[in-house]
Order: structure tokens, then C-alpha cells, then sequence
């Protein structure tokens, strides 16, 4: 299979998104064209995951159910109202919207940021606060600002492929933190790393819940050795079946300060990805050394968007929405759910996730590999992410994430039916 080019690695996200015809023929002219007698790409190009390099072709399949993205419902974007608002800005805040803004963000902003997350025991400050071009330039300025060539990231396992590849250019060593290994000991796990990382709320790609007692021995263990502890939270508002643990962040902020914790948020999967409109909480010489980091990267978010966030969350759309949108996903994970256990049960397992927006399937049969079944299912018309792309290492072939949120109830059922003959058809190959 071909390795990465710099314009196929830069797009892979954007195939997930439906870009997939434009982009794939982007790529197969760079492909085609003759090599130019120019200096080499960078070397880390060639490092990443070569099964992610498939999913370019699959926008161009006629007829695909798509399930392996990790898109919202375009139909739960507040259309109107973020029209009125983005209007409304735009006339009120001319100087602020439409010119360059401080690195670090609007003010108002920040403060709103500052507000929403302070708690009794710590009121946070802008100084605390650092808005990004969504959660994606957080993790990549994380790796700006703290990795040189070899450090340790000890990485929750399996992990956010997007943090993988924003981290990749530094050329780091991942340590996989398995939580679910039994003896797991976070102590151990982050011992001499730059940094940990986890998604403890509904996280991808496994929509699982951490609990309070890890996530306090986490807070723990990052505080007694000097580990910063990023606390990546895009889907802790997509909660469907009960109440949230406490964040890492409020953990920390007990003892008044943040300590090791870098929270990242983002307008996302609050209201819509397409404001690129993220956070980040943390200590303020943390904050100085992202502002540092991002001044080199876009020297300041798109005021336009960051006005928008600002007057969307001091609106209410969101929390007067966040029930709704909780029971229109909520169908659709339990129509996935109950497609898997009528045609997968016999060769997968899974745990129905109370939130987010994946199911995680493991192959109960050792001989499945999900590469495999990635390539035959998209015969099938119908596009899984196998678990090798989670994996630092490229190496677990056993699992597979199924996105639950982009496709209407009927689809996600088809898809499933497609899944079980991709299965058997494996089967019969692997004979
Ligand atoms: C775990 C995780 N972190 C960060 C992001 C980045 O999202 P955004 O850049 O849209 O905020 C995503 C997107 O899917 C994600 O799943």
C-alpha cells in the first residue's frame, strides 16, 4: 500500500467528513505525478498508519454507509439561531470580527470559559485560559509547547487517532495506558513521560466512562510525578443515560490550583464543528507556553467564530438543546446496538456506550482482523474504522469503532446487515 504523503496525511480527517471524492483525486494526481527533483518530505510522514491511507477511496463509493467518521447530525445544528447571532456580531463587532485579535483570545471569551469552569474551591481566571482553533490545535500545540524527539507520551489506550498524528511530527515515544488491564497502576504508567493523555469522558474510540476513583488516582499519580495530565473532553455534553463523574480539572482545582491538569474543550460537539472554537484550561505558565506555541501556528483564532461561541454560550441555546439532542443520538445508538446484537453477537462483544458517539466492538473469534474487514466491507458498502489506527503502534487488528450519530436509524441497521456479510465473507476467506 502506498506510504503517506504530506497533502493524503494533512486530508484523512477531511475524508472522514465526505470530502472523500475531491480529496482522493487530489491524491491519486500527486500520486501520478512524476517525482519532482526537489528536497524529501519529513521523515515522520512515512511513520503513520498505512490502513488510514485506504480511507481516501471511500468517499468515492456510490452507495456507502459511512460509520466510520465521528461526525454529529448535521440536522442538530441550530441553523437559525447561529445565523441571528453570527449577524448581529458582525454589525456589533466590527473592529473585534472582522481584524486580528490577541493570541490568546477575545477577553470575553476567556472569561465566559473562566466562569463556566470555575468551581467552590477555585475561581479561574483569564489567565487560565487560552482559546484555540478547536480542540485539534490544543493537542498539537501540547506537543509544540512540551515534545522534543523521544519523550515519553503515555497515551490512554486505545487512543484519539488525531492526537496520534498531531503529535507524530515530534517524533515522541507512546506508552499505551491500558485502564482496563487489570493491575493497571497510572504510577507506573506515567513515570518519565512529558505527558499523559485521555479522553475520559465517552472517549474515543471506545465511548467508555472513566470513573472517579481512576480518574483521582490519575490527578494523583500526574501530581507526584510530574506528568502533565491532558484531560481532553469534546463529549462529556453528549451524556444520554446518567450523571458525569467529576472532571480531572475539578479534581485538581480542590487544592486551588489546576495542578497537572490541561482541560481541553471545544464548540464541537457543543453546538457545531465548523466554528473551529476550543479551549484550553490550565496553569498560567502553561497557558504563556501555548500562547507562545500558537502565535507561530495562526496567530489568533478567527475572531468571527470566537464572537459567535461567546454569544452562544451566554444564550442558553445550548443547554436549552442538549436534551434533545441527547434523545435523537440516543435512538440512534440504540438502533446500532440492537442491529449488532441481532447479526454481530456471535463474532463481537461490546458495551453499550452511555454517551459520545462510538461503539467499540472486540472480535470474541482471534482469527478476525479488522484491516481485513475494513477492506472487504467497503465491497460491501460500508466503511468501519479498524482498531489499528487507535493503536500507537498499529498493531491491535482485533476491534473496530462504529460511529452511531451520522446516519438515520435505518441506515445504521443496513450498515450492520452489510458488517455481518463482510464477517462471513472474511470467514470463508480466512479458510
Ligand atoms: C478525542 C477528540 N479530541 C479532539 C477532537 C478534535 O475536535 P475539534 O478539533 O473539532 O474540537 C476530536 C474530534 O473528533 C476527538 O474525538
Amino acid at each position: 500500500m502506498p506510504r503517506y504523503t504530506p497533502d493524503t496525511c494533512a486530508i484523512h480527517y477531511l475524508v472522514f467528513i465526505g470530502e472523500g471524492r475531491r480529496l482522493a483525486h487530489a491524491a491519486k494526481k500527486i500520486e501520478n505525478a512524476k517525482a519532482p527533483d526537489r528536497a524529501a518530505f519529513a521523515g515522520w510522514l512515512s511513520t503513520t498508519n498505512e490502513i488510514t491511507r485506504a480511507f481516501l477511496g471511500a468517499g468515492e463509493i456510490k452507495g456507502l454507509i459511512n460509520i466510520a467518521g465521528g461526525l454529529p447530525d448535521p440536522t442538530t445544528y441550530p441553523v437559525e439561531d447561529i445565523a441571528k447571532i453570527a449577524a448581529k456580531a458582525i454589525r456589533d463587532y466590527p473592529a473585534e470580527t472582522l481584524g486580528y485579535g490577541p493570541i490568546e483570545g477575545l477577553p470575553d471569551l476567556r472569561s465566559q470559559i473562566a466562569q463556566r469552569f470555575s468551581t467552590p474551591s477555585m475561581t479561574l481566571s483569564n489567565r487560565n485560559v487560552l482559546i484555540t482553533t478547536s480542540g485539534m490545535q490544543g493537542l498539537d500545540l501540547l506537543g509544540k509547547a512540551l515534545l522534543d524527539n523521544s519523550d515519553v507520551v503515555a497515551g490512554q489506550f486505545p487512543t484519539y487517532l488525531g492526537a496520534l498524528d498531531a503529535w507524530r511530527p515530534r517524533q515522541p515515544q507512546f506508552r499505551n495506558m491500558d485502564f482496563t488491564s487489570e493491575g493497571f497502576d497510572p504510577n507506573t504508567a506515567m513515570q518519565g513521560a512529558k505527558f499523559a493523555y485521555t479522553v475520559p469522558n465517552f472517549s474515543n474510540p471506545t465511548g467508555r466512562l472513566v470513573g472517579t476513583q481512576l480518574r483521582e488516582a490519575l490527578v494523583a499519580a500526574a501530581d507526584a510525578s510530574g506528568t502533565w495530565l491532558i484531560e481532553d473532553d469534546p463529549y462529556g455534553s453528549l451524556n444520554y443515560d446518567g450523571l458525569l463523574p467529576p472532571s480531572m480539572l475539578q479534581i485538581a482545582m480542590q487544592s486551588g490550583d489546576t495542578g497537572p491538569v490541561v482541560y481541553l474543550g471545544t464548540m464541537s460537539k457543543l453546538i457545531s464543528p465548523g466554528l473551529r472554537v476550543g479551549w484550553a484550561i490550565a496553569a498560567p505558565e502553561m497557558i504563556e507556553a501555548l500562547t507562545l506555541a500558537k502565535q507561530g501556528s495562526d496567530m489568533c483564532t478567527s475572531g468571527i467564530t470566537q464572537r459567535i461561541a461567546c454569544e452562544v454560550l451566554k444564550s442558553g441555546i445550548i443547554e436549552a438543546r442538549q436534551a434533545q439532542v441527547a434523545d435523537h443520538y440516543r435512538a440512534r445508538r440504540d438502533a446500532l446496538c440492537a442491529a449488532m446484537s441481532e447479526h454481530l453477537s456471535d463474532w463481537f462483544e461490546w458495551e453499550v456506550p452511555a454517551g459520545g458517539m462510538f461503539v467499540w466492538a472486540r472480535a470474541r473469534d482471534a482469527r478476525i482482523n479488522t484491516d481485513r474487514l475494513f477492506e472487504i466491507g467497503l465491497e460491501e458498502k460500508v466503511c468501519i474504522s479498524p482498531s489499528s489506527v487507535f493503536d500507537a503502534h498499529g498493531e491491535d487488528r482485533q476491534g473496530m469503532r462504529l460511529n452511531f450519530t451520522l446516519n438515520a436509524e435505518e441506515d445504521l441497521t443496513e450498515a450492520i446487515r452489510r458488517l455481518a456479510r463482510t464477517v462471513e465473507r472474511f470467514l470463508k476467506e480466512d479458510i
